[in-house]
């Protein structure tokens, strides 16, 4: 009954690394077929043989550009593929919950926001994203600590209470906008430089990639590391592509049973390479940052940080622990504010309307200023809704997990043994027809509706709870700050030759093909 799974990881780790062996094959089945899982299944029997790929432990991608190898590219596209398809292709064949399995991977996916809710209802005191992890074997492996994404447990708590205070109250997040003004300040001067005389950019995400890793570098240091320069420096290029291969490494370390490590090493040494190559680069940062304190404090200076590593460094954690932080938040802040921003000005481009009230709102509270403040977002309610529909349509983790190990539990009356993998699908129910009418549709007044009040739990694009999504208040001011500063200073048009771009899944959602757009000067 799994042999489609295997014969389907089989395939793609032959691809990859030229597998020619069949008992590798029979190998791969025994293992997964010897995972029992005590659940009874709504729909048909063959959900059991439903293919899926589901890499929640991962939660980042590979921007549009990434330099991989062309096979690597391929194998990729088919999981994206995949895994975008499994989600409402499961949905819509096997009903709310399905198990299925990829390779050595056997998970339950839920796709209903109240069967979600009682997941989440049930998660411990401390919440595990994801049990197997070829992020966490790196760390082990290298000896380094495990940072927020990959910790777990009394570890996982200790930091997420210390950086809480500072990432997760209205009023520390405010303290952010001078700087992260700057950095916006910098991408329209980028856009500037970018754009065509008829005002076209092309690849826009590009752009606003390095623009998030601007974003939160001048968060986690308080200084600047050119993203946005003209040229933008060596070192943050090796990061950046560092992320990108990282990512589509991560798929392929994922989908190959560890054995399979040994056997084909590369995939396993470049996603090694690349996490070393970003683990130095996040401890050049943060040594060049305290030996300029360490310097003030000798002068008698007095030292007052307003930055995440300084906050971090002050606790008593041990420095493994800083570094590992500090790398895991540089990762997360970079793609999900580089997409969610791509999308916006995508489905603004295509809803002139929109754009118009949004930039009334937006010049209506500034009453003649030129640049938003933290304060002033509270009054741009529409500017809110659009960024709430932009993730409702592109959630950038189009599906989260959890892994319950304390106990079993019960959702939707079926028993869910403990320890098991459970996928949320995110992306199915925030585009249900049910919850949401006129799913595929851009419509930022929705969220005005009282009468279409939805569950809850369909979009929640930042997650739910105790383990939800840590830089979320700092994402959206950042995204809020972006996005009116651009619709001030530009009307965003569409690629005048510009096709529909769709979202496909490449651990995170990500457009298909490029956006390209036009910034017209106002
Ligand atoms: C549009 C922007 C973003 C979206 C949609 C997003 C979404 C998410 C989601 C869905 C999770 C998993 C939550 C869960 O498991 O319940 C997550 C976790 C996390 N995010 Fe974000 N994120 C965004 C931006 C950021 C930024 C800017 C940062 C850093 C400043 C960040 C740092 C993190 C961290 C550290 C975690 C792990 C939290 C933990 O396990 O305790 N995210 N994010």
């Amino acid at each position: 009954m799994l042999r489609v799974n295997v014969d389907f990881c089989f395939r793609l780790c032959q691809k990859f690394a030229g597998i020619h062996h069949y008992s590798c094959k029979m190998h791969c089945f025994i293992k997964t077929a010897a995972i029992s899982v005590r659940v009874i299944f709504r729909g048909h029997a063959s959900a059991m043989q439903m293919m899926s790929f589901n890499a929640p432990f991962s939660l980042f991608h590979p921007p549009n550009k990434a330099p991989v190898h062309p096979r690597g590219q391929v194998i990729c596209k088919v999981f994206e593929n995949l895994c975008f398809i499994s989600q409402l292709e499961g949905l819509h064949k096997y009903g709310p919950m399905w198990k299925a399995s990829f390779g050595p991977i056997l998970t339950v996916h839920v796709a209903d926001p109240a069967l979600i809710e009682q997941v989440l209802r049930q998660e411990g005191l401390h919440p595990m994203r994801s049990n197997l992890s070829s992020w966490k074997d790196y760390r082990k492996l290298r000896g380094h600590h495990c940072g927020l994404l990959t910790s777990e447990g009394e570890e996982w708590q200790a930091v997420r209470s210390l950086l809480g205070k500072h990432m997760l109250r209205p009023k520390a997040v405010e303290a952010y906008d001078k700087t992260l003004n700057s950095v916006v300040a910098d991408l329209i001067s980028k856009l500037r430089l970018c754009k065509s005389p008829q005002g076209h950019i092309t690849d826009i995400a590009s752009e606003f990639y390095r623009f998030g890793l601007e974003g939160i570098s001048s968060v986690l240091f308080e200084s600047r590391i050119g993203c946005l320069d003209l040229v933008v420096p060596e070192e943050t290029e090796r990061f950046i592509s560092a992320i990108n291969t990282m990512f589509v490494m991560t798929l392929l370390t994922m989908a190959m049973p560890s054995w399979l490590h040994q056997l084909f090493p590369k995939p396993w040494r470049v996603f090694c390479q690349c996490w070393d190559y970003m683990f130095e680069f996040a401890k050049v940062h943060i040594d060049r940052r305290m030996a300029v304190e360490a310097e003030k404090v000798s002068r008698g200076e007095k030292v007052k940080g307003r930055y995440l590593t300084y906050f971090l460094s002050q606790t008593g954690l041990p420095m493994k622990t800083v570094y590992s932080n500090v790398t895991e938040l540089l990762l997360a802040g970079v793609d999900t504010i580089s997409s969610t921003l791509s999308w916006s000005l995508y489905e603004l481009s295509r809803h002139p309307e929109v754009q118009a009230s949004l930039r009334q709102e937006v010049l209506n509270v500034l009453e003649g200023r030129r640049t938003p403040e933290a304060a002033d977002v509270a009054r741009m309610p529409l500017l809110k809704a659009t960024v709430k529909e932009v993730l409702r349509l592109y959630p950038v983790i189009p599906a989260n997990a959890r892994v319950i190990t304390e106990r079993d539990i019960q959702v939707g009356g079926y028993l869910i043994p403990k320890d098991t993998l459970i996928t949320l699908c995110h992306f199915a129910t925030s585009r249900d027809p049910t919850v949401f009418p006129n799913p595929h549709e851009f419509q930022p007044h929705r969220w005005f509706r009282k009468e279409q009040a939805h569950h809850p739990y369909a979009s929640v694009p930042f997650g739910v709870g105790k383990r939800s999504c840590i830089g979320r208040r700092i994402a959206e001011l950042e995204l809020y700050l972006a996005l009116s500063r651009i619709l001030l200073e530009f009307d965003v048009k569409p690629d005048p030759k510009g096709a529909s771009v769709k979202p496909m899944t490449r651990t995170l959602l990500v457009p298909e093909n490029v956006i390209n757009l036009q910034f017209i000067e106002r």
